[in-house]
C-alpha cells in the first residue's frame, strides 16, 4: 500500500479537530434536525435578504428556542453564516438540503446505521454484526433485508441502488464487447441489473443468484417487465462452498457485491466464479475501492461504509483496497485484463479473465 495520511496540522488544529469527532453524533442530528423542520428550505427560500430567529420561529410553528440552538449549532457546521443578525445558508448547508447523494448518505447513517453503531466495539471484539440485533435476530443484513422496518429498507436500497443505478448505463458497451449469450449476475438483488441487460443487449439471456427474500422480490419485478423468457433466478446461499454457479457463462457480474464478503469468502466464491465460466468467459467486478477514489470525499465515505459492514452488516467485510482485491484474484487463477476506472460515483470495473 502507498502512503496516506500525514501529521501536519497545528496542535490547535489538531485539537479542535478530535472536538469535531468528540461531538460527532450530536452535530448529526443537528444537521438533520435543520433539514427535517424545514429551517435549511426557509433559508433557502429567503437567501437574498437573510432571515431572523423570531420569523423561523413563527413561519415554521417551532419555539425561538428551538430554532436558535439548532441555527447556533449551524455556525460551528459551517452550514449558515450570519450578518447583521440574519442567518444565511452557505454552500455546506444547501448541499445538506438538496443534494441527492448527501441525503442518501445521511438516510443510510440515520435509518440503518445510528443505533447499531453503538456496538461497534462488541462487532470488533466479535467479529459479528451485533449492531444488527437493534433490528432482531439475524446473522447477516442479507437475511433480514426484505424484514426489516420499511423506512430502513427505503434507506438501504436507496444507499445501494444510487451508487449502482449510476454506473449501470456507462457500462453496457464493456460488457457488449464481450458479445455475451449468458450473464451470470451473482448477487443480483432485486433485479435492476439484470432487467437493464436483457432491455438494452439483444438475445443475452440473464441469470441471478441471491437469497430468498431477495430473490422474490426480483421475481416480481422481472414478471412485471415481461422478462420472465430472459431472465431466470435462484434462491442460494452464496457462502455455501459446495454449491457450484450455473455453468457455461461468458459473463460473471459481481456488482457492489464482494464487498459483501470476508477475504475467505470472497476466494471461495471466485473459485466458483472461475468453474462457471467458459473457457473465453470473464469476471466483470465493479467495486468502489477506496484508493482508486478521485476525491476525498469519497474515500471518507468509503471507510465509513466499511464499519457498516462491521457492525449492522455480517462482521467480517468491508470497502476493500484494490490491492487487495487484485491479490484474491491471482489466488483463484484469474488475470485482470481490463481496469475501467472513474464509473459512476465512484466506482471501477475489473475485467478478469481465466489465466
Ligand atoms: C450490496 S447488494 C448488491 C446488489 C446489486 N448487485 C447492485 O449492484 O446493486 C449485495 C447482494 O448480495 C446478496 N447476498 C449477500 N450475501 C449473500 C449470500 N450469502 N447468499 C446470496 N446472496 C447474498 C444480497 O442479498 C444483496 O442482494
Amino acid at each position: 500500500m502507498k502512503d496516506y495520511g500525514s501529521d501536519s496540522k497545528s496542535a490547535l488544529q489538531a485539537k479542535f479537530d478530535a472536538q469535531k469527532i468528540a461531538f460527532a453524533p450530536i452535530m448529526f442530528q443537528a444537521a438533520r434536525a435543520l433539514r427535517n423542520l424545514g429551517i435549511l428550505a426557509y433559508l433557502l427560500k429567503n437567501k437574498r435578504n437573510g432571515s431572523g430567529v423570531e420569523e423561523i420561529s413563527q413561519n415554521l410553528e417551532l419555539s425561538v428556542y428551538g430554532v436558535k440552538v439548532l441555527l447556533e449549532a449551524a455556525i460551528s457546521l459551517e452550514m449558515v453564516y450570519v450578518k447583521d443578525e440574519k442567518y444565511y445558508l452557505t454552500k455546506t448547508g444547501y448541499f445538506i438540503l438538496a443534494d441527492e447523494l448527501t441525503r442518501i448518505n445521511m438516510d443510510f447513517t440515520q435509518d440503518v446505521n445510528y443505533l447499531g453503531m453503538n456496538h461497534l466495539e462488541e462487532s470488533i471484539k466479535h467479529g459479528k454484526p451485533e449492531g444488527l440485533k437493534v433490528f432482531g435476530d439475524w446473522a447477516t443484513v442479507y437475511e433480514a433485508l426484505s424484514e426489516l422496518p420499511n423506512h430502513v429498507r427505503k434507506s438501504w436500497f436507496a444507499f445501494d441502488h444510487y451508487y449502482s443505478d449510476q454506473a449501470f448505463p456507462e457500462l453496457l458497451e464493456h460488457i457488449e464487447s464481450n458479445n455475451p449469450d449468458y450473464i451470470l449476475d451473482v448477487g443480483g438483488n432485486t433485479g435492476k441489473f439484470s432487467i437493464f441487460c436483457a432491455k438494452n443487449i439483444d438475445n443475452v439471456h440473464m441469470t441471478i443468484l441471491d437469497l430468498p427474500g431477495q430473490i422474490e422480490e426480483a421475481d416480481k419485478n422481472i414478471k412485471d417487465e415481461g422478462l420472465t423468457d430472459r431472465i431466470s433466478t435462484h434462491s442460494i446461499d452464496l457462502l455455501n462452498n459446495d454449491i457450484p454457479f450455473p455453468k457455461g457463462n461468458n459473463i460473471v457480474w459481481m456488482s457492489q457485491f464482494l464487498d459483501c464478503f470476508s477475504k475467505e469468502e470472497i476466494l471461495g466464491l471466485l473459485n466458483r466464479s472461475f468453474a462457471a465460466l467458459d473457457s473465453k468467459g470473464a469476471l466483470y467486478i465493479l467495486e468502489t475501492y477506496w484508493d482508486m477514489q478521485a476525491f476525498e470525499a469519497s474515500t471518507y465515505s468509503l471507510h465509513a461504509t466499511s464499519l457498516y459492514f462491521t457492525a449492522i452488516a455480517n462482521g467480517n467485510s468491508q470497502m476493500y483496497h484494490s490491492n487487495d482485491m487484485i491479490e484474491l484474484l491471482e489466488m483463484s487463477n484469474f488475470y485482470v485484463d481490463k481496469v475501467i476506472k472513474d464509473i459512476g460515483v465512484s466506482h471501477t470495473l475489473l475485467i478478469c479473465k481465466k489465466k
